[in-house]
């Protein structure tokens, strides 16, 4: 516990992951992507929003007992590709990590195009070629349309 957190109150945990340096705002939909938003939640989760740090304002997310696995670190990236995630045991941060932005996604994120194959009833599952810039974009393998931004957040799948 260092720096910018110096000034905000939130208890230690002893075994989880802290996902760090979260584009402010975006916190809740990394709830969402940890599924943490329906009222099923057995976690202990503490988030802080808007927190001072060195490179500006950012978000925070703890979750108590529970170690993300890769598939959601994945889907992380899409929304917070400058995330770290701390892998706390025993109060201490044992692993740092990245979010890794993948080349593809697939069965992630639902095509914004309601016309599109992926989103009729054919067996066709909705992938994207991710491409990485100041705002991650996604185009459609099927019918290339783009998608970034709120449009992602609000597709995931
Ligand atoms: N036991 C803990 N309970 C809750 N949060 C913790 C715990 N240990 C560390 N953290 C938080 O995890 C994040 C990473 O901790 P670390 O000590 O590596 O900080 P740091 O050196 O500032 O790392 P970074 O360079 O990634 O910002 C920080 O936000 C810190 O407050
Ligand atoms: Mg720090
Ligand atoms: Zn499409």
């Amino acid at each position: 516990m260092v720096d910018d957190e110096k000034s905000i109150k939130i208890t230690p945990i002893k075994n989880g992951t802290v996902i760090d340096h979260i584009s402010s705002g975006q916190a809740i939909k990394v709830m969402r992507i940890l599924s943490m938003t329906e009222g099923d939640v057995e976690n202990i989760v503490s988030i802080a929003m808007n927190v001072d740090s060195s490179k500006g304002k950012k978000d925070i997310v703890k979750v108590e007992d529970r170690e993300i696995g890769s598939d959601e670190l994945n889907k992380i990236s899409l929304i917070a590709p400058e995330a770290t995630i701390n892998i706390i045991r025993n109060y201490g941060v044992v692993e740092k990590k990245r979010v890794n932005l993948p080349d593809r996604v697939k069965e992630i994120v639902r095509c914004k195009n309601r016309n599109c194959i992926s989103n009729k009833n054919e067996p066709v599952s909705p992938e994207f070629i991710v491409e990485a810039g100041r705002k991650v974009t996604l185009r459609c393998i099927y019918c290339n349309r783009e998608m970034r931004g709120g449009e992602i957040s609000d597709n995931l799948m």
